[in-house]
């Protein structure tokens, strides 16, 4: 039985992530933020007063990643952002945090029901994060590359930092971004890419909704055509 995956790549609040948990959530999948894994792994780094830019400090913390670290709310600050995007450009951290993320697609645990039942679900999971269609599922089912200009990413992230209480400048959030973006598409290792194979979805100009039903379509579309005449999936 191979489970049915969907991998959403992308830059920086591009979207791809309440995308993600949205299309578990409609069709019954698990859901892995695997941005979630570079950012404990960043936090452990800073939490020790280390440098992010160390491969030993940074790969032992890596190894210390296990899914309880993964619900902390300090994962959300900027600081953290930009320390687990200098981690990820370390090889050995990538391995290191891999292992966990081929386990979760593989046999991703048991989800509730689908919010519209279709009657059997099929067993799989959405992985969000940058080198999911790429190199972590290269296998998957979906492959969607959701992408937004920087103004319009670093507009959203401002907005969400605000909501959260914090108080920023939008040039500073642009230039994070930036700084951001470069240092995930330009490292040598899994680099930030839309996989050959992958439909790519910009949601400068497009609603939350409108990206949600964009993807739902194509998601029911792949299920249609690995649902078997008994009506189960394989
Ligand atoms: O998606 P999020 O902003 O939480 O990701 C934080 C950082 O983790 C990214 O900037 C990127 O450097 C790294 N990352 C990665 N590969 C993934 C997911 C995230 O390198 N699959």
């Amino acid at each position: 039985m191979v489970a049915f995956v969907v991998a959403i790549d992308g830059p920086a609040a591009s979207g791809k992530g309440t995308l993600a948990r949205r299309l578990a959530e409609r069709f019954g999948l698990a859901h892995l933020d695997t941005g979630k894994l570079y950012r404990a792994t960043g936090f452990l780094v800073l939490e020790a007063g280390d440098d992010p830019a160390d491969p030993v400090a940074a790969t032992a913390a890596a190894r210390r990643i296990d899914p309880a670290r993964l619900a902390n709310p300090g994962l959300l600050n900027e600081a953290v952002a930009s320390a687990s995007s200098i981690v990820a450009a370390i090889p050995a951290v990538r391995e290191a945090l891999l292992s966990f993320q081929r386990q979760f697609a593989a046999n991703p645990p048991a989800r509730s029901e689908a919010t519209e039942p279709r009657g059997v679900e099929p067993r799989g999971a959405v992985l969000d994060g940058r080198d999911i269609g790429t190199a972590v599922c290269p296998d998957a089912a979906v492959k969607l590359f959701v992408t937004a200009s920087p103004e319009a990413r670093a507009r959203r992230r401002l907005r969400e930092l605000r909501e959260r209480g914090a108080t920023a400048i939008y040039g500073d959030v642009l230039q994070d971004m930036k700084e951001r973006d470069a240092r995930d598409s330009l490292r040598r290792v899994a680099p930030l890419a839309a996989a050959p194979d992958a439909v790519i979805i910009d949601t400068t100009l497009l609603d939350a909704d409108q990206v949600f039903e964009q993807a739902s379509e194509i998601i029911a579309r792949a299920l249609a055509a690995r649902r078997q005449p008994s009506g189960e999936y394989p």
